[in-house]
C-alpha cells in the first residue's frame, strides 16, 4: 500500500514570512531548472508552494511577481524557440483520497465517469520538444518557460532514444522526458572526473548539466522516453487529423512504431486501465516497482485516454485537467543539524539557512535547508 501522505503545506503567517517563502521556491525552482542541486527537494518544494498558494488565496491582492504559482513549473529561464503548443506541467495529487477527488472532478467536467485511464511512470528527467520533419530529427529544445525554450540541438546525437531518423518520413514534434539511467548516470560521472570535473550530484542534474553543454571536449549518452506525439506546421493534414482522434495509448504506440523510446519496453509500461480503482493499483505496482527501475521516476502519470474526454477536460494555462502526476513519497533520511546561518535575501529579507551535517538522498547529497523548513524546526 502506498500510505496517504500529502506533505503538509508549509504554514505561513504573515506577509513576511510570505516573502520569503517565495523567495525560497523561486530560487529552488531556478535552480533545478538550471540543472543545479536544488536546495529543496521536491516534497519540501510542493509543501512550501502549497503553504504559498494558501496564503495567497487569503491575500489574493498581494501575491508577489516572483511566486512560483501562477507559472509553468515553478517559472524557467526564457529560451529563444517558440512552441507550437504550450509544454505545461502537470497538477499533483498524493494519496488514493486525493486521487479520487480529481477523477470526480475531471467526470464533471466530461459529463461523465471517463472509462478509460492510462497510468505510466513519471520520469524524473527534463521535459523537451524533438521536431522531426519529414521524418529527420531537425530540432530538439527544452521547455523552458512552457511558452519557448532553449534550442538544444547540438545534444541530438547523445540522446538514446530518439532516433536521427523515423521509420516514416513524417513531420511531427515528440515530447518527452530525456534522463539518465543509473547506469549512464555512473558513467558519466567517471567521464567526468577523468577530465577533471566535480561529479554530477544525482541523475537529473547530470542530464541538464549534459543536455545544456554546448562546447565539451567529451559526449556521454542520455536517454530520452517519450509521452506526447503531435502535429507541426507542415505536417500532412490526415496524419495531423489522425493524431487529433487517437487515444493517448495508441498516440504512443505509434510514436514507437516510429522509432522513439517510450516506458513500453520498460518493467512498467504504459497501460490502459477502465476504473479509478484499477488505475489506484497500477499506481501501486509501479511504486512497488521503483526502486529496482534502471532509471528514476518521481511518480505516476495518469491521464485520460480517449481524445474526446481530454478535449471535454480541457487544459489550464499550468496544466491539462485530463492527465495528473501522482506523487511518490520522497525519501527519508535523518541528520543532523550543525549549525543556523542567518543571511540577508535579496529583498532585505532574513533567510535562515540550516546547515546538515551531509547526507545523501537518492543520490543526492544535501548539505543544508532554507527559510521556511528551518523556521518549522526551531518550532
Ligand atoms: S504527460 C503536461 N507523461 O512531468 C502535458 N509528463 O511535473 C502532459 N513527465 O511537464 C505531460 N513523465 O515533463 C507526461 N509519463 C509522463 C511524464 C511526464 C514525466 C513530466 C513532464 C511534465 C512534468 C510535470
Amino acid at each position: 500500500m502506498i500510505p496517504s501522505m500529502t506533505p503538509p503545506a508549509a504554514v505561513i503567517a504573515d506577509a513576511t514570512a510570505y516573502a520569503r517563502a517565495v523567495e525560497d521556491a523561486a530560487r529552488a525552482a531556478a535552480a533545478y531548472c538550471a540543472g543545479g542541486s536544488s536546495p529543496l527537494d521536491d516534497d519540501a518544494y510542493d509543501r512550501l508552494a502549497r503553504g504559498i498558494a494558501a496564503w495567497e488565496a487569503a491575500h489574493p491582492e498581494e501575491v508577489l511577481p516572483d511566486s512560483p504559482t501562477g507559472k509553468v513549473a515553478g517559472g524557467a529561464a526564457e529560451g529563444d524557440v517558440p512552441h507550437t503548443v504550450p509544454m505545461l506541467s502537470l497538477d499533483n495529487v498524493f494519496s488514493p483520497e486525493e486521487f479520487t477527488a480529481w477523477t470526480a472532478s475531471l467526470a464533471r467536467r466530461v459529463g461523465r465517469e471517463v472509462g478509460r485511464f492510462a497510468v505510466g511512470p513519471k520520469l524524473d528527467g527534463l521535459a523537451v520538444a524533438a521536431r522531426y520533419h519529414e521524418g529527420r530529427l531537425t530540432r530538439l529544445i527544452t521547455r523552458g518557460d512552457g511558452t519557448a525554450g532553449e534550442d538544444v540541438s547540438h545534444a541530438i546525437n547523445t540522446v538514446e532514444g530518439l532516433p536521427g531518423t523515423l521509420t516514416e518520413p513524417v513531420t511531427v514534434e515528440v515530447r518527452g522526458e530525456i534522463l539518465m539511467t543509473t547506469a549512464q548516470f555512473e558513467h558519466a560521472n567517471e567521464v567526468r572526473i577523468r577530465h577533471g570535473g566535480q561529479p554530477f550530484a544525482n541523475p537529473r542534474n547530470a542530464a541538464a548539466g549534459t543536455l545544456r553543454a554546448k562546447e565539451r571536449a567529451y559526449t556521454v549518452p542520455m536517454t530520452f522516453f517519450g509521452y506526447g506525439l503531435l502535429a507541426l506546421p507542415g505536417t500532412d493534414a490526415a496524419l495531423a487529423g489522425r493524431l487529433e482522434e487517437l487515444p493517448y495509448s495508441e498516440a504512443m504506440s505509434t510514436a514507437a512504431g516510429l522509432g522513439v523510446h517510450t516506458s513500453a519496453g520498460t518493467a512498467v509500461p504504459e497501460v490502459v486501465v477502465e476504473t479509478a480503482g484499477q488505475a489506484v493499483a497500477r499506481v501501486q505496482e509501479i511504486a512497488a516497482l521503483r526502486a529496482e527501475l534502471p532509471f528514476g521516476i518521481d511518480g505516476i502519470v495518469v491521464k485520460a485516454d480517449l481524445a474526446a474526454d481530454r478535449r471535454a477536460a480541457g487544459s489550464g494555462s499550468r496544466a491539462p485537467r485530463w492527465a495528473i502526476a501522482y506523487k511518490l513519497p520522497a525519501v527519508e533520511k535523518i541528520t543532523r543539524l550543525l549549525e543556523v546561518e542567518w543571511n540577508v535575501g535579496r529583498t532585505g529579507i532574513i533567510a535562515p539557512r540550516a546547515v546538515l551535517e551531509p547526507v545523501v538522498v537518492e543520490g543526492s547529497t544535501i548539505t543544508s535547508e532554507f527559510a521556511v523548513l528551518v523556521a518549522d524546526l526551531l518550532g
